[in-house]
């Protein structure tokens, strides 16, 4: 006898021990009911077919439910039981959520928005070392965003010049530098000649400043060779890695966390429009950002709404703001910054085309608990990367001091220049 079951229960109140994913769901030529069944299935106990290899034990205890569909907005939600998945272990709760399902006949269009994970699953993460306070603790900066650059261009510089353009963007004024996504080590940049070089140089623009300035190397590699790196990183003074979460993979996030190096850790996101760009496939930003967050990024890029890159004011202030019926967010507060038992703050990086014009604008949207990354909003300045910096800092000081960047420009040269270039985005 095979035994039929219904995966869909639209009276079921989940429980706290469930995960609960919500999907956008357009079936492909079946009833929403039909396809949300089949995405219920395939994502846990489940196969394309009834089975003689089910049981009740497996039905009682596994079985996940469908419990809201909203057949006007595509909108599904469903309640997963704690037991369907590895604690602590990231890929494979995704090889459920967010696997196969996206890949069936059974739908025309599917994308992971949103994930509330139970208080058993949470604790079995890290989250970040540091999070928000411990980043303006190491930085000492209490209040304000920190501004930072990436050395352009992105490739192509040796070790010494390398080091020279950070050295520049620090003593300017800017508290960061970061490497680009895709500077590792290469035959023109050797990683360990890089930080050596940079850590030199940033030694000097704090004695001279009497600053913190932090250098985040992009320590993106093979596992083993990526936590080699970030050895050798802590071995010569340095405080910050950086790692480009989506090409290097959520392991590779997780080893490097639970390698414990004692490192702020910078999450770039280069690639995670493959996933988030189209609207109605995929998994959302929002799915990502909490999954990094777990795992423990510091620190991660979420868009820079006026800048180079898609990501409206919607998608990136809101992440976790508008979900329908949300069960799972407090209003008001960015997600990145929730309550989520023993998981710090991830401070979200802005970054991607952005200029010293920009920044009142981004602070209005996203408040002081953010970091803004200006590469060739910096670099591009007709000066050179030194006043780049020095305009950045005074866009910021403006801003700060609730100040026009039009007025604070008349007394402010470097900043006058960058705005004739760049523009003032209202
Ligand atoms: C870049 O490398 O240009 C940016 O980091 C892109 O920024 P985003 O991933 O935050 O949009
Ligand atoms: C980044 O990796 O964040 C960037 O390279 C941003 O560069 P841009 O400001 O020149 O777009
Ligand atoms: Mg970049």
């Amino acid at each position: 006898m095979i035994l039929l079951l219904n995966y869909i229960d639209l009276k079921y109140k989940p429980s706290k021990k469930d995960l609960i994913c919500e999907f956008y769901l357009e079936p492909n030529k079946i009833s929403i009911e039909k396809a949300a069944s089949n995405v219920a299935l395939e994502s846990s106990i489940g196969t394309w077919t009834d089975i003689a290899t089910m049981n009740k034990r497996v039905a009682r205890t596994l079985k996940p439910n469908v419990f809201y569909i909203n057949k006007r907005k595509k909108i599904i939600k469903i309640a997963y039981n704690e037991n369907l998945f590895e604690k602590g272990n990231m890929p494979e709760i995704l090889s459920s959520i967010a696997g196969n399902i996206f890949g069936m006949s059974a739908i025309k269009n599917l994308r992971l928005m949103d994930i509330s994970f139970p208080e058993s699953i949470v604790k079995s993460f890290k989250g970040p070392k540091f999070g928000i306070e411990g980043i303006r603790k190491i930085t000492k900066i209490k209040k304000r965003p920190l501004i930072g650059t990436i050395v352009k261009p992105k490739l192509g510089l040796n070790e010494k010049e390398h080091a020279k353009v950070a050295y520049d963007a620090w003593v300017g004024g800017l508290d960061i530098v970061k490497d680009d996504e895709n500077l590792t080590s290469m035959s023109f940049n050797n990683f360990n000649k890089r930080v050596i070089e940079t850590i030199k140089l940033r030694k000097k623009a704090e004695k001279e400043t009497g600053k913190i300035k932090i250098y985040m190397p992009n320590v993106t590699a093979e596992t083993n060779e990526m936590i080699k790196r970030a050895k050798f990183v802590k071995k010569h003074g340095g405080r910050y890695v950086m790692i480009d979460i989506l090409t290097a993979g959520w392991s590779a996030l997780q080893t490097l966390r639970n390698a414990n190096l004692n490192l702020v850790i910078h999450a770039h996101r280069a690639g995670h429009a493959a996933f988030t760009r189209n609207e109605k496939h995929g998994i959302s930003m929002l799915a990502i950002a909490k999954i990094a967050r777990l795992i423990g990024a510091d620190q991660l890029h979420i868009g820079a709404i006026v800048g180079k890159m898609t990501g409206t004011k919607h998608e990136v202030k809101d992440i976790g703001e508008n979900i329908e019926n949300s069960i799972i967010h407090e209003k008001g507060t960015h997600m990145l910054e929730q309550k989520w038992y023993n998981i710090k703050p991830t401070m979200a990086v802005c970054s991607g085309g952005l200029h010293p014009g920009g920044i009142p604008p981004l602070v209005k949207i996203m408040g002081n608990n953010i970091i803004m990354q200006f590469g060739g909003g910096c670099h591009g300045h007709p000066n050179g990367t030194k006043e780049g910096a020095i305009a950045i800092k005074q866009a910021l000081e403006a801003v700060m001091s609730k100040k026009s960047l039009k007025n604070y420009s008349k007394t402010h040269k470097e900043l006058k220049i960058a705005l004739d270039k760049f523009g003032i985005i209202q």
